[in-house]
Order: C-alpha cells, then structure tokens, then sequence
C-alpha cells in the first residue's frame, strides 16, 4: 500500500487546561500518553510516518509547515457546545484531509437533545425525553418516572452515577439542578431503560443507503452495506446493579479495568442483527464517517428491545481498555489492524488509495 504521513491529533489529558472549581471528571474523555503512543506504532507498521500534535491553535502554524498527507483525529476539544468540532473545521480551512467524521457529525453527536432530535424524526428508538435549561421547567407528560438525568453534551457518563434515576418530582429538580450548575449546560431527561447495556462498534463507510434490512452477505458476514460490524458488547453491570445502577462515570474511570466485558455480548443473532441494523440507521441519519460506536440500552420490561442512547463518533482507541478495542480483540481484530482500518476507510473515502 502507498505510504503516508500522517499527523496525530489528539487532545492529551496532562495538556488540558485546570481552573478551580473544575469538576472533578471535567478531562476524563481526554487521551493518555499510551493511547497515543499504540496508534503512532500501529501506523509506523503499517509503514506510515507519523508525529503527534496537541490539538490545539498551534496546529495553524504547525501542521503547514510538518504538511501531513492526512491527519488521524481523535481530538475531543475542551471548551465549547461543539468542541469536538473545533479541529476539524481548522483541518478544513487549511484542507488537510482528517479521519472520522466530518465537522458536523462531531458537533451534532456532541449534543444529545440534537441527536435524538433527529433520531425521533426518523422513528428510531430511542427513549422519550426532554431538554431542561432551568431546574424549574414543567415536565412534560409523555415522560413518567422513574426517569434519568444526565448532561447533554458529555461523554464518558460524566454526571451519571445512581443518582441519576430519578424516582420523584423532588429527585427529578434536585438532579436536574445539579447538572445544570456542575456542568454549565442543558440536562437531558429521558425515561429510564431498565435493563442490560450493550454497544457496537463500526468501521468503514457506507456504500448505498441503509436498507429497512441489511442483506446477509454470507462471504463477509460482517461487513454489511460497506461497515464493517465489530461484535456487540455487553458491559455486566449485574455486580454494581445497587451501587451504581447504571454504566456510571465511577464504573468508567475507576473500575474500568475490573469490570466484566462480554464480547461478543450473550444475545441471541437476530437481536445482534437488529443492532447492526439499528447502528448503521444511526450512522446514516447522522452523517458519520470511518468509524463510530452506537449505545444502547436493552428493555427488561419489553423483551429487551433496544434504546439507541448516542453514537460516538469518536470512540475511545485506548489499547487496553477503549470499548470499540475489547470489540475489536474478541473478533480476532487488533488494535494495529482497527487503527489503519479506520485510516483506510478515510484514504478511500478521499480517494487517496483504491
Ligand atoms: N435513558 C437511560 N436509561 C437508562 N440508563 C441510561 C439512560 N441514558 C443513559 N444511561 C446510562 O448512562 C450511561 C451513559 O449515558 P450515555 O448517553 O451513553 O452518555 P456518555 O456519553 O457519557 O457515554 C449509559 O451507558 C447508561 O448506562
Ligand atoms: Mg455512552
């Protein structure tokens, strides 16, 4: 294959800005050293030549004058209602090519009411809610409790802890309130799925629209419509089912590394085909490019239907504990081989190789 030089974005959490009166997981969907340490190896071995760059406004000077090929972007921004949307439209003042979604994708997903906005208008499922910018605002009512709480613009279930499910009207305006205030933004209150959680991972692009049923291609069983489906994985939150109720931040950060990841998830094919389908819906409606990860929750009290909660443009690529990795390793897919899928799905998508 051609040889490129790429340029690695990515906001590094020992980079981020401190202030006080920070909340306490403010960077905690930034990147580590090693993250980015394991994607610059994965691309040298494939033959690329590589260098890192803080994303940041340095890259206005730095990027023209390294003059990258393409940059592998996984930056998420640090201030802003769009911030994982900022590099991007940066890349595209100065026409660098960048892998992952476009700009718009990156802002769209970054605010869940907007998402599920769109997601609604599609009939996609996905849990009734409402967007609150007061503490006050009446509760509308299609939604009835147990309800959940939770930041809208986010990730890595910052503000998401047991106290999220809200059972009454006096839990509801004191979690709201406290997301309003801790985080400076909207909360999101949807009602409350209860029952298992489960993710998929893609990579690739889509070739044609999404069918109401994506045709089983039995040669490439999971590459449908041009993604490549990674298998489901189901997070057993059975453990922490009363101390944290949910895939809580404290489950994320701190006990990541002993948690249970089933993967491929314990589900029978035809749900496994309906999240596919489910996730590749999403990817389409939403505009996403090379690679994404698409939440759900699985509905005790309706056969386990599937919730979508959000898509992730940009999921975490840790080596060792990133969910679209653990996904990756249960298909036989290593971290090396999903960091230049994903940068293939991009040099193709820009018509750079075949
Ligand atoms: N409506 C809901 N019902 C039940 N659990 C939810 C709901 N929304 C979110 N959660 C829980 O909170 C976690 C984080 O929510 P999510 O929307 O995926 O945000 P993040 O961007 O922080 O991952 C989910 O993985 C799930 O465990
Ligand atoms: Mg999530």
């Amino acid at each position: 294959m051609k040889k490129f030089k790429i340029a690695v974005l990515a906001n590094l959490k020992k980079n981020a800005p401190h202030w006080d009166g920070m909340p306490e997981d403010q960077w905690d969907d930034l990147d580590s050293e090693k993250t980015i340490n394991a994607i610059q190896e994965a691309l040298r071995s494939n033959g690329h030549s590589s260098e890192f760059f803080e994303g940041d406004l340095t890259l206005m000077t730095e990027l023209p004058k390294y003059k990258p090929d393409i940059c592998f972007n996984i930056c998420e921004g640090h201030f802003g209602d769009s911030r994982e949307a900022q590099i991007p439209a940066l890349l595209e003042m100065l026409r660098i090519p960048y892998t992952g979604s476009r700009l718009f994708t990156l802002a769209l997903a970054l605010d869940k009411p907007m998402t599920k906005r769109i997601l609604w208008w599609h009939e996609l499922p996905t849990p009734a809610f409402q967007e609150f910018d007061r503490a006050d605002e009446p509760l509308n009512d299609d939604l009835r409790f147990p309800l959940f709480v939770k930041p809208s613009r986010e990730g890595t279930s910052m503000g998401v802890s047991a106290k999220s499910v809200v059972h009454t009207e006096e839990e509801l305006r004191e979690q709201v309130s406290f997301i309003i205030q801790k985080y400076k933004q909207p909360a999101l209150v949807e009602t409350y799925i209860d029952g298992r959680e489960v993710t998929v991972g893609m990579v690739g692009n889509l070739v044609g629209p999404v069918a109401r049923r994506m045709p089983l291609n039995p040669k490439a069983p999971r590459v449908q419509a041009g993604l490549y489906f990674l298998p489901p994985m189901e997070v057993d939150l059975k453990p922490y089912e009363i101390t944290d109720a949910v895939y809580s931040n404290r489950l994320k950060v701190a006990l990541a590394e002993q948690l249970d990841y089933l993967c491929p998830a314990p589900i029978p094919e035809e749900l496994v085909d309906e999240l596919n389908w489910l996730a590749a819906a999403v990817f389409r409606v939403m505009g996403a490019y090379d690679c994404a990860r698409v939440d759900f929750r699985l509905n005790v009290n309706e056969n386990w239907k599937p919730y979508i909660l959000e898509i992730n443009p940009l999921p975490g690529l840790s080596p060792d504990i990133s969910d679209l990795v653990i996904e990756g390793r249960a298909d036989g897919t290593s971290h090396t081989e999903l960091v230049n899928m994903i940068l293939e799905a991009a040099l193709k998508r820009y018509g750079m190789i075949e």
